[in-house]
């Protein structure tokens, strides 16, 4: 993340500084780094003169101390609290007193990143997404300590390289990775219960749904290691809310090392001469399949809207182009009618009585005043 970081930054005309504990790593980034300036090349979207200039301005350093005349510092190492945390204050000693300190972080608190610093008034996260050159959107989160002028200088610094910033609130997840949960999530339980196989729920995602990939072949693609953590870890950061909870069977595949296409197994076989699965392409159950899972994003996205983890145009712009949605959520609610949203949540929770299947609040208000989510 940090190589695709600073490539962004060189690009948009920044001096940039490398920094990794690992040499090793430092000599993998300026391989790569080259590798992708002259590929830019090569596909004639960057002079070969660019490329020097670009490559001129990224300096790789063996030390902290290279960062004293650094305005902006982003920690993209490993997802580590204590690591953070102690990296953070290090760094402290290393810059001057206006430097921001920015972290990449996924999963952790920045307000809990912040408190190792004398002055966590300039810690925010800057969430990129991967590969960051490509994906434009990039979540800015304050830490309850952040003051409101990093927050802006942030969000100016990444609109200025044409990029999408959304403001998230310090929670699990921030927007995308918690509105994407049931994604995977409910596609999980739907199989799990035997209603489909994989092939027919991805199907039923693309196909019907419009989704770039469907839920397995992107896990399998994700790897099934990295998804399950990152569920458990939402799971445990919600304090165990049933809506967040994990299946047995990402589990077991991630026990197992089957962990999608990295190691030629996971939901479907990759290895050489396997025949992938055909869906069963029946209209009525796609249609089930797709519907759910939507209601149940949806549901997410509104429960985000009503604790205000961002705005409503904030959260659309974050799933469109922070995960590829074909629309925004709230907006695709507003379409299909709210009165429908909630009906279809509340024939799930009838049927299975579970926490899970609640209808946010929100909602269920917006279905009570007769409107919807961009007309309040
Ligand atoms: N990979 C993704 O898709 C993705 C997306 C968004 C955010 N993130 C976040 O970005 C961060 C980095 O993720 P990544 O996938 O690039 O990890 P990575 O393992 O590829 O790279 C981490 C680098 O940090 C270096 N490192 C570890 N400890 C260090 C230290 N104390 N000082 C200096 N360097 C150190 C390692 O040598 C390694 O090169 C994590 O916080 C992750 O949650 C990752």
């Amino acid at each position: 993340m940090g190589t695709g970081i600073a490539q962004l930054s060189a690009f948009n005309g920044h001096d940039v500084i490398i920094f990794d504990n690992n040499p090793k790593s430092i000599q993998r980034s300026r391989e790569s780094l080259l590798k992708i300036l002259s590929r830019m090349a090569e596909k004639g979207k960057i002079s070969e003169s660019d490329v020097k200039a670009i490559f001129g301005r990224i300096h790789f350093v063996e030390s902290h101390t290279a960062f004293s005349g650094c305005d902006l510092i982003i920690e993209a190492i490993v997802e580590d609290i204590e690591i953070k945390q102690s990296v953070f204050a290090e760094l402290e000693m290393a810059i001057s007193k206006d430097c921001i300190l920015a972290t990449n972080t996924s999963s952790l608190s920045v307000s809990a990143i912040a408190s190792a610093c004398d002055r966590p008034e300039r810690v925010v996260g800057i969430h990129f997404f991967n590969p960051p050159f490509l994906m434009k959107l990039v979540e800015i989160i304050p830490a309850l300590q952040t003051d409101e002028s990093v927050v802006k200088k942030s969000i100016d610094w990444i609109s200025s390289m044409g990029h999408l910033p959304v403001k998230a609130k310090d929670t699990p997840g921030f927007i995308v990775n918690r509105i994407a949960r049931p994604f995977y999530g409910e596609a999980l339980r739907i199989l799990d219960e035997g209603i489909a196989d994989a092939a027919t729920i991805d199907w039923a995602m693309t196909e019907i749904g419009g989704f770039r990939m469907g839920p397995f072949t992107l896990m399998d693609y994700i790897g099934n290691d990295v998804n399950y953590t990152v569920t458990e870890t939402v799971f445990k950061a919600f304090f165990y809310d049933p809506r967040y909870k994990p299946s047995f069977t990402q589990q077991r595949l991630a026990l197992a090392g089957f962990l999608g296409r990295k190691t030629g197994r996971g939901y479907y076989d990759y290895r050489e001469g396997a025949e992938k699965p055909k869906p069963d392409k029946n209209p009525e159950l796609g249609q089930y399949i797709f519907e759910r899972i939507l209601y149940m994003l949806i549901n997410e996205a509104a429960d985000a809207l009503y604790y205000n983890i961002a705005s409503r145009e904030d959260i659309d712009t974050a799933m469109k182009y922070g995960v590829n949605y074909p629309k925004g959520l709230l907006k695709w609610a507003d379409e299909i009618g709210i009165e429908e949203c909630v009906e279809a949540l509340d024939d799930l929770y009838d049927h299975y009585l579970e926490e899970r299947y609640r209808c946010s609040p929100l909602l269920r208000q917006l279905f009570f005043e007769n409107s919807n989510f961009y007309d309040s």
